[in-house]
């Protein structure tokens, strides 16, 4: 390099442009609908199994597919983790739950809740898509796809694997830095072609269970000033709730026993369902 040239930065890579892909929605399924975070342990998989239980509630048909094949926590949390899976003429069975949502996940597939899979991009590329393709979902009202952490390589192959989704459920928690990682999920669900149903702000705020009074654990707000920023629909907010920790580990979704968690998911999937709606029209 000649004295005093400035060396410059590479110009920024090319935005990710979804694939062609294929334009058939999987085989007997109405909507679906994608559940992403910008990082890891903010709520997807919470937000995924209530969000499922709440609308095979209002009365719907709805499957679960856990696309985290390296933390697959979606059968634990709705009491089905001692399952495993069979094939019929028609395809993968998924596994029913007593909640009314069927579920298909890698942990059917291991010997232990222990065990980890240790297995290359491709591998883990090729599970999802049998999940979604081989999977028989026979007249389902929706499908929910609970996505693997943040917006790396696995977030990225799972959105290609699903090119026509209704849209992105982003779930974020309100401390400033998470918030950085909202909007890149948000830019990187729009540079996928993706649309942005909306965001959830999860661990919003606590009630103390004994005064009643709401402590802003880590802040609380940022989620409905992002989703404006960013002009996205802000779909509501959770607070912590201790008995959701346990619930979830004891095997039974949250809205069954805890009454608020009812009221928040029942007005998210109002909110979810009416804007479908309005993009149908
Ligand atoms: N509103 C809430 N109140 C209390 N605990 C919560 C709440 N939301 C989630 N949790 C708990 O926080 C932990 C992480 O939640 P969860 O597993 O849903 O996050 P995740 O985004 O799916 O994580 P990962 O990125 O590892 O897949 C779990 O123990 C869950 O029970
Ligand atoms: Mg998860």
């Amino acid at each position: 390099m000649a004295q005093g040239t400035i060396k410059v930065n590479p110009p920024p890579p090319q935005p990710i442009m979804a694939p062609p892909g294929k334009s058939v929605k999987y085989k007997g399924v109405k909507h679906t609908l994608l559940i992403m975070s910008g990082k890891g342990g903010v709520g997807k998989s919470t937000v995924a199994v209530n969000l499922s239980v709440s609308l095979a509630k209002k009365g719907f048909s709805v499957g679960l597919v856990d696309a985290d094949i390296n933390g697959p926590d979606d059968p634990k949390m709705l009491g089905v983790s001692d399952m495993k899976l069979y094939a019929d003429e028609s395809g993968i069975v998924p596994v029913k739950t007593e909640y009314g949502v069927r579920v298909i996940s890698m942990a059917f597939m291991l010997p232990t809740e222990d065990t980890a899979v240790i297995w290359r991009g491709a591998l883990r590329h090729k599970a999802v898509q049998q999940f979604l393709e081989d999977v028989s979902w026979q007249d389902t009202d929706y499908v929910l796809i609970d996505f693997p952490p943040g917006t790396g390589d696995e977030a990225l192959t799972v959105s290609q694997l699903v090119p026509d989704s209704d849209g992105v459920i982003i779930v974020i928690t309100p401390q400033e830095v998470a918030l950085q990682d909202a909007k890149k999920a948000i830019s990187f669900a729009r540079q996928m072609h993706l649309d942005v149903l909306g965001v959830i702000e999860n661990m919003s705020g606590f009630i103390c269970p004994h005064c009643g009074k709401n402590v802003d654990i880590f802040k609380s707000g940022g989620g409905e000033r992002i989703a404006k920023e960013m002009g996205v629909q802000f779909l509501g907010r959770i607070p912590i709730y201790p008995d959701v920790v346990e619930m979830a580990d004891m095997g039974i979704p949250a809205v069954i026993r805890n009454s608020n968690m009812m009221e928040h998911f029942g007005s998210i999937s109002e909110k979810i369902i009416a804007q479908l709606k309005k993009d149908q029209h």
